[in-house]
């Protein structure tokens, strides 16, 4: 349900963004995707509200310096989705915290954009 809220968020945010203009000034380059699909979006909103205090990402303009430099890593997809799930190495478990679907599209965003 939430999801389905974001989403639908992000698409009225989306179509607001382009009659005004200058309301979304932080977006340096498109969607890994080309059909306006919410997942990498969406994973970049998951990673930096949840994972950027620790660890650096360019893509997502964090530096955080408690865990891993993620773009150093460049962890795959079922890395990043593991280490979510299950924590560890100081790392908390965010099971219960994160949707499947959120843990899904943040593990896709780190993986593809991840040392870019
Ligand atoms: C409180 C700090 C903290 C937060 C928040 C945090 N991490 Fe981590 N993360 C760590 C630490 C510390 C490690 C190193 C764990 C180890 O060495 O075993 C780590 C390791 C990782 C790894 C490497 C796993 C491996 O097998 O090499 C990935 C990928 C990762 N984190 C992704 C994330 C993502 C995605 C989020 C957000 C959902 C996140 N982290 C949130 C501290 C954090």
């Amino acid at each position: 349900m939430r999801v389905i809220l974001l989403a639908a968020l992000l698409l009225v945010l989306a179509a607001c963004g382009g009659s005004t203009g200058g309301s979304e000034t932080t977006q340096t380059r498109a969607p890994t995707g080309t059909t306006g699909i919410p997942a990498a979006s969406e994973g970049r909103a998951v990673f930096t509200d949840n994972c950027s205090g620790c660890h650096t990402l360019k893509a997502a303009g964090s530096t955080g310096n408690v865990g891993p430099d993620l773009d150093d890593l460049k962890p795959g997809e079922a890395t990043v989705k593991n280490q979510v799930i299950h924590g560890g190495g100081g790392m908390p478990a965010f099971k219960g915290k994160l949707s499947p679907a959120q843990i899904t599209a943040v593990a896709s965003y780190v993986s593809k954009s991840a040392g870019q």
